[in-house]
């Protein structure tokens, strides 16, 4: 059996996670480099639960210089089985209204400054990613925000922009216009690494703003996102605590294969 351990990142607003119990600071050495923070370690019940922030401490990493490589890296040493990812993010729905959750299920990748893959030269692998994010994993986050009467939608495609900047009034609209339903600075390449890492990745997009679309919204800034991620900080702890409560001690097989997504994905010979 593989002891299930549920990873955390924390995006904008969510620096910390109380509520672990037995807590302690590890500094793992990574070969890419150093992680956004130190893992805070510990349990919620019987689980085991690791906590980074994404962006690090005081918010000193922008989405295109967080080390994901070694942020995912890190989370797979520790143990990390299944993760979460938490991510403020602006929404091109009118239904998906600052403050509410979204628990999308597909990205499409807009950066183009950032490591996307632990794979390389002199080892080529191709992993899945036809479906990022696991149902099962999803499902145990849409059963605690039930069970904490959090309201929160399902499904959904998450465009992940390079930043820093905020989007242009022509790129919203575009965004919009393609069908997708929030943007965010980081989800990405974040899922195609814990999918390289054969971690089981979920994300709770958090809504914090209206972009800059809408007509009868003002335009995306930092204080609004700030603002809203604060307000809803609670409310994550206590969706992020309620999984933990509830999870399970063996890590669940992932119905799309993350778990094992290299299985036949190295294309490089091995050497003699
Ligand atoms: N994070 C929060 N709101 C965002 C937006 N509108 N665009 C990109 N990243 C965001």
């Amino acid at each position: 059996m593989t002891q299930a351990v549920l990873g955390i990142i924390g995006g904008s607003g969510v620096y910390d996670l109380p509520g672990i119990e037995d807590l302690s600071e590890e500094r793992i050495a990574s070969p890419w480099g150093d992680p956004s923070d130190l893992l805070r370690t510990g349990r919620v019940g019987t689980t085991r639960v690791v906590f980074l922030p994404r962006h690090g401490r005081g918010h000193v990493y922008s989405p295109s210089d967080i080390n994901y490589r070694a942020n995912i890296d890190v989370l797979k040493r520790a143990g990390v089985t299944d993760l979460i990812s938490v991510s403020a993010c602006g929404s091109f729905k009118a239904e998906l209204y600052p403050g509410s959750f979204v628990l999308v299920d597909q990205f499409v990748d807009r950066t183009f400054k950032r490591d996307t893959s632990f794979f390389g030269k002199g080892c080529v692998a191709h992993v899945p990613m036809a479906h990022p994010v696991g149902p099962r994993l999803q499902g145990r986050i849409a059963d605690a925000a039930k069970a904490e009467s959090i309201p929160f939608s399902q499904g959904g495609t998450y465009v992940c922009i390079e930043g820093p900047q905020f989007s242009t009034y022509a790129e919203s609209l575009t965004y919009k216009g393609l069908g997708y339903d929030v943007v965010g600075m980081t989800a990405m390449p974040e899922a195609k690494l814990a999918r390289e890492a054969e971690i089981t990745y979920a994300t709770i997009a958090m809504v914090t703003d209206f972009d800059c679309w809408h007509p009868e919204h003002d335009d995306v800034d930092v204080a609004s996102v700030v603002k809203i991620a604060q307000q809803n900080a609670a409310t994550v702890a206590k969706l992020i605590a309620r999984i933990a409560r509830d999870f399970p001690a063996e890590h669940e097989p992932c119905p799309v294969g993350s778990d094992h997504a290299l299985d036949g994905a190295i294309m490089t010979a091995p050497s003699m």
